[in-house]
């Protein structure tokens, strides 16, 4: 079930690159730092935006979150309720209006549109694309290189150009990057939504090796598809800009379930 056959469409702002540079929202981040087994924690998060009028319009509305380190976590809810934006500030592109926030580093944030972050010609050249800052010899690139790609299932295609993988595997390409620059948090924005079922269930459990083989990555999974909550260790729900519900993979489930039959008896009454 996916769940923007039932609302409206959204309009995401896309950026390029999954790599993040740590020194964004720096003010944000150091108003308090994250204790040792959570990985993110928001509290009271507002974000609002100037309209043509001058207005001030809330987009984020006192959003409360703590995620414990080493999970996976997953925020789903109607299009337009605001997942990208609260993504966009846990991950420092953005500056919430008000509230607190710390989030564990390196963080990465991976994009919708795969053909949006892998950058280079090779699967091999684009993990270690963001490797030059870390001053690594050769030896050192390889090894990091083969090991994320490892994790997400893409050893096999190292040598391969980009434009012959499918956008599953590039989702998966441009999450190793991500890996290879040893990140802690990973923020992953509807990676799914374009995909196959073949390619979806490839990037989640590349997602999920990635966790249990690090032990200490954690990740958000924006998604709007049910049947992946079932990989999840707990989920938010949102809507309009607020966090409604947060729990166990299957209690999310049954609650947007529920959400969509009275949605439906609604509109057929
Ligand atoms: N920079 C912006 N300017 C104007 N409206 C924005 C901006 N960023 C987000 N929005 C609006 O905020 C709401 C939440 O957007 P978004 O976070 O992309 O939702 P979602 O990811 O849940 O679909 C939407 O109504 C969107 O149009
Ligand atoms: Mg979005």
């Amino acid at each position: 079930m996916n769940l923007s056959t039932l609302f409206h469409t959204s309009n995401p702002l896309l950026l390029p690159l999954h790599s993040i540079p740590s020194t964004r929202s720096q003010a944000v981040l150091a108003r308090f730092s994250v204790g040792g087994d959570v990985a993110i924690e928001g509290k009271n998060l507002n974000f609002s935006i100037t309209t043509k009028q001058g207005k001030l319009a809330p987009i984020l509305q006192d959003c409360s979150l703590r995620i414990p380190s080493g999970q996976l976590w997953m925020l789903l809810g109607p299009n337009g309720c605001g997942k990208s934006t609260l993504l966009k500030i846990l991950a420092g592109l953005l500056n919430p209006t008000s509230g607190t926030l710390s989030v564990k580093r390196p963080r990465s944030f991976v994009f919708q549109n795969p053909d949006h972050q892998v950058v280079m010609p090779t699967v091999e050249a684009d993990v270690a694309f963001g490797l030059g800052k870390f001053n690594l010899t050769d030896d050192e690139v390889r090894s990091r290189v083969s090991k994320a790609l490892d994790a997400v299932g893409m050893v096999n295609y190292i040598k391969r150009p980009v434009q012959t993988l499918s956008g599953g595997q590039k989702q998966r390409v441009a999450i190793a990057g991500a890996l290879a620059e040893a990140c802690k948090v990973l923020l992953l924005d509807e990676l799914t939504t374009f995909l196959d079922e073949k390619d979806q269930f490839g990037v989640i459990k590349a997602v999920k090796n990635s966790l249990s083989a690090s032990g200490e990555i954690t990740a958000l999974w924006v998604t709007h598809r049910l049947e992946e909550l079932e990989f999840a260790d707990g989920a938010f729900y949102m809507e309009n800009g607020r966090i409604v519900k947060q729990g166990g993979g299957a209690s999310i489930m049954g609650f947007i379930r529920a959400r969509q039959s009275s949605y439906i008896n609604q509109i057929n009454s």
